[in-house]
């Protein structure tokens, strides 16, 4: 596309962003991603300076949270307080067009997440009902204003703010939005996931998967086992760049304590995000075996591991105490989290120990484990360990995730499948009636180079996956029609071998995550790269700088070739 060319339709586009008063041509598209699945212009615009904000008293706490939050940010940017009511028959009001300034009810037609928005000159109405609608709801107001509502301080004096009249109606396609965060390879402080949950909110997110225990360390304080993290938490060194035969000799590590847990899940549960997280087994077990090497197969000494790959030490999954072990840190992580779900990982287990090992070959012949077309006796040992963590959990209420591996062999029904090695692992297992999280290599693996030129990249894993690639994503490909509800929905991950400080991790998340926003919210018809990319440049930017953010401008490389 050439320069001039590409000028010109981002003007076009930002004209978008003028009061539907002040533009000159008619709009027919918003600068909203993940984009609405309806949206209709009308005339007029409504001015939110200093409007009153009402709220249905059938609201609960976290919906008004969300709505509180927007009132006092927004007085606070306009300089002009915004007051927050909860008249008696706002609903009704409502819905009948007789209110002023912003009104939120809960209409409980609507569907989970769902929300409607009608913004004419008089009045803002919002109905959802339940809290991530009301969220979705705020968060689309807020991409219609000024992007200095994204800021802290007071707006400059003649900030417009005035929002175009139109109606919407929106709805995610997938439940599940999820972005996944390793915070074991590389360390990231409460502060720096807190700013990764909350650009996650601005999009819609509602998953983050947060990957908590590796070789490389234990980063999750457990009351039963607190030798995990004082040992655990940390290893001696860490690889430099790709020299898998050095390290710098300098001590890394760290940990988050319960409270801190606490504390980030309930702010991601204020942005309509529910944390879950990971506990890599039987494999990616390092930091563990450092922390008590009679976990392991005997082939120790064993260390919390400097550099990264697939190691063959693993659990010895054939003593009954590993097994007590590994249902005891889950309790612990399942009392924690409120998630329906909890991650065992199950990736990357080498079997060469388990084949080795008496205690595992006694448990491969107590359980009559055989090699056969289905798989090996050492997969199926491990297809034992899923099923016995999988009923464990299910006695405590909740359910698990497992990465693709854990098809190998004969998975149990109740299990869900994070597919990662390429969409296949994911299209068998959705035909063969299992749920699935797509988040193949291919397309969702953010820790990949999202430019070419990579030597003026910072290092990254291998590689390339640009924001392109994520976007054109289409998570229920080859997928039978009448088993494409088994596609939970889609995920971008973020490892961290190779990042090594907050603006690095921003950097590969975005502007990926708001690729992956809109694979997971928008129905096919209404994705549209050229509008994306318009939209990511003359609106997104500008909010996540004033938002603090880092992030790749290579789509502006690309828009101007
Ligand atoms: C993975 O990337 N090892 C799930």
């Amino acid at each position: 596309m050439n320069t001039i060319k590409t000028i010109a339709s981002i003007l076009a586009v930002s004209a978008l962003l003028a009061p539907a008063s002040l533009a000159k041509e008619k709009t027919t598209t918003i600068n909203v991603i993940p984009y609405p699945s309806s949206v209709e212009i009308t005339k007029g615009s409504f001015s939110a300076r200093g409007a009153q904000f009402n709220c249905d008293a059938a609201m609960d706490e976290l919906s008004r949270k969300a709505v509180s939050t927007f009132a006092i940010r927004l007085s606070k940017a306009c300089g002009k307080t915004c007051t927050l009511a909860s008249p008696v028959g706002i609903a009704k009001n409502a819905r009948e067009g007789k209110v002023k300034g912003f009104a939120f009810y809960v209409d409980p037609a609507l569907g989970s997440e769902e929300y409607t928005l009608s913004i004419t000159p008089k009045a803002v109405i919002v109905s959802a009902s339940d809290a991530n609608g009301f969220i979705y709801a705020v968060q689309t107001i807020k991409q219609l204003l000024p992007a200095e509502i994204y800021g802290r301080g007071a707006a400059p004096d003649n900030t417009n703010w005035r929002i175009p009249c139109m109606e919407i109606k929106d709805a995610p396609r997938f439940p599940y939005r999820g972005a996944h965060l390793d915070c074991v390879r590389h360390f990231f402080s409460v502060d720096e996931v807190k700013r990764y949950i909350d650009v996650m909110s601005f999009y819609k997110l509602n998953r983050l998967h947060w990957h908590l225990t590796d070789d490389q360390g234990w980063r999750i304080e457990l009351q039963r086992y607190p030798e995990l993290t004082l040992v655990g938490a940390f290893r001696n060194g860490t690889m430099v760049a790709r020299d898998f035969d050095s390290d710098d000799g300098i001590r890394y590590g760290g940990y988050y304590t319960r409270a801190q847990i606490n504390d980030v899940i309930r702010f991601a549960r204020e942005r309509g995000i529910t944390i879950i997280p990971e506990v890599d087994l039987p494999g990616h077990m390092l930091a563990a075996l450092a922390t008590y090497p009679e976990l392991g197969c005997g082939t120790g000494p064993y260390e919390v591991w400097k550099r990264w790959g697939v190691s063959d030490q693993v659990l010895n999954v054939g003593r009954e105490e590993v097994m007590v072990f590994l249902e005891n840190v889950l309790g612990e992580v399942a009392e924690i989290f409120p998630s329906e779900y909890i991650h065992i990982g199950g990736d990357e287990c080498p079997k060469k120990e388990w084949k080795e090992n008496p205690d595992c070959q006694a448990k491969i012949r107590e359980l009559g484990l055989k090699d056969d077309e289905k798989g090996t006796a050492e997969q199926k040992l491990q297809n034992y360990v899923t099923l016995r963590m999988q009923k464990f959990l299910e006695s405590k209420g909740k359910k698990i995730i497992g990465w693709d591996e854990i098809l190998e062999g004969e998975l149990q029904s109740g299990a869900t499948v994070m597919s990662w090695r390429g969409a296949e692992g994911g299209i068998t297992a959705a035909n063969a009636g299992f749920d699935v999280i797509m988040t193949p290599t291919s397309h969702c693996y953010i820790d990949y180079y999202q430019a070419k030129d990579r030597e003026h990249e910072p290092l990254a894993f291998d590689g390339y996956v640009p924001v392109e690639k994520v976007y054109s994503f289409n998570p229920v490909d080859k997928i039978n029609p009448d088993m494409q509800y088994h596609i939970l929905g889609a995920q971008v991950n973020l490892w961290t071998e190779y990042i090594l400080s907050d603006q690095q991790l921003e950097y590969m998340l975005l502007p990926r995550l708001l690729a992956i926003s809109e694979v997971g919210w928008c129905a096919p018809e209404l994705r549209n790269f050229e509008r994306f990319r318009q939209t990511v440049i003359t609106h997104e930017f500008p909010i996540l700088d004033i938002a603090g953010y880092n992030y790749c401008k290579e789509i502006l490389k690309e828009a101007a070739e």
